[in-house]
């Protein structure tokens, strides 16, 4: 194999779950943070010899929100990763973020320990359209993650918006577009909200209890954050990712329906995967075998035993199974370019 790689490694912890998101990720199983980054250091460890002689020139923690786990946790699996793959000087090292959980302290120690680029998760900064979308945060907390990150020597900064929630207008969207500009980000990833169908979002959408985002107004929306945008000296390099000049991310991205609704492509999920390993599920408390056919389950969370969801006590015998979700990443890699490792085989 030639030419350079993208790692992407999977953090499938939350504070919450928000109710349109359908990522592999659970809420109330921070127990198993600190087993399941030792399940991952298992997993790169044994993917690592199909992958001698490939340079990896990014490394995508991603979620899930990564920043759930203790930073000291993250930088250790960095390091390991580091160990176990030819990870290139100088390699774009990117950590996702919920902004309630990071601080300056926090966000101090990843950069120091390697984590060159931060992605924050602000969605929008209307408080109401973030409390349509389930969101935990205001938008002080977005600040304050720019903030500190700033002050810790962060310069690679992303913020993640997201348009068409219930209520949301055009003047509120354009205000949020404004106020995300003003924290200067170099990259900027605008998502229109999809309704996936077995979310609590999808439910209610289903139920006749909120109407679905409306196509044309999401239309106009992404119109006005593409003017926004170029306006403020961004390049729209695809669908839903906007940088400045020489900022844009060299990871692998992942991609939602067009503002019209229509299907932008890939939700095949992962690109390369090594072979699904016992061993490493089984080291972090997830046993596989949660679906013998490999089908989905019918909402997130559905196959763990009732109690696990909101903290069973740390170290709980339990046939707990971990393949209930599958998130929808994609990657303008080459399939045999793109390692994405996770503890969650199934
Ligand atoms: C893993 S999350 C980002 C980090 C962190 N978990 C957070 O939410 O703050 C990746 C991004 O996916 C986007 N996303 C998730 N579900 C979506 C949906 N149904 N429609 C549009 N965007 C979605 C959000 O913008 C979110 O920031
Ligand atoms: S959007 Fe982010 S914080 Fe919300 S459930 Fe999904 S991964 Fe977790």
């Amino acid at each position: 194999m030639t030419g350079p790689a993208g790692l992407y490694v999977h953090v499938p912890f939350c504070l919450t779950r928000c109710g349109y998101c359908d990522f592999n990720t659970y809420e109330g199983l921070d127990h198993l943070r600190s087993p399941y980054v030792e399940a991952l250091a298992t997993e790169a460890r044994l993917a690592a010899p199909g992958w001698r002689g490939v340079a990896f020139a990014s490394v995508f923690f991603g979620g899930g929100t990564p920043t759930t786990l203790p930073p000291a946790d993250l930088v250790k699996l960095l390091d390991h990763l580091r160990g176990a793959f030819d990870v290139v000087d100088g390699a774009e090292v990117t950590v996702e973020a919920n902004p309630d959980t990071v601080d300056e302290r926090s966000l101090a120690a990843i950069r120091a320990g390697g984590v060159t680029r931060l992605s924050i998760g602000a969605q929008s900064f209307d408080p109401d359209v973030l409390r349509a979308l389930e969101r935990i945060h205001g938008p002080p907390s977005v600040r304050a993650a720019f903030i500190a990150a700033r002050a810790v020597g962060f310069d690679a900064l992303n913020v993640d918006l997201i348009y068409g929630a219930h209520g949301e207008t055009l003047a509120s969207w354009r205000r949020t577009l404004e106020e995300a500009l003003a924290l200067e980000p170099d990259h900027v990833s605008a998502y229109a909200l999809t309704v996936e169908p077995a979310t609590p979002l999808g439910w209610k959408v289903a139920a006749g209890l909120v109407p679905a985002p409306d196509p044309d107004l999401q239309a106009d929306m992404y119109e006005t954050a593409c003017g926004a945008f170029a306006a403020a000296g961004f390049e729209h390099y695809e669908v839903s990712n906007w940088a400045v000049p020489g900022r844009r991310s060299v990871r692998g991205t992942w991609r939602r329906s067009t503002p019209a609704g229509s299907p932008q492509g890939e939700r095949s999920g992962w690109g390369r995967r090594r072979g699904a390993s016992n061993a490493s599920s089984s080291a972090c408390g997830w046993p596989t075998g949660c679906r013998p056919d490999g089908s989905m389950p019918p909402s997130p969370n559905a196959c763990w035993p009732a109690g696990w969801r909101s903290g069973e006590p740390a170290g709980s015998p339990s046939p707990i199974v971990a393949c209930s979700w599958r998130t929808t990443w994609s990657s303008p890699w080459p399939a045999d370019r793109w390692l994405a490792v996770d503890g969650l085989d199934c």
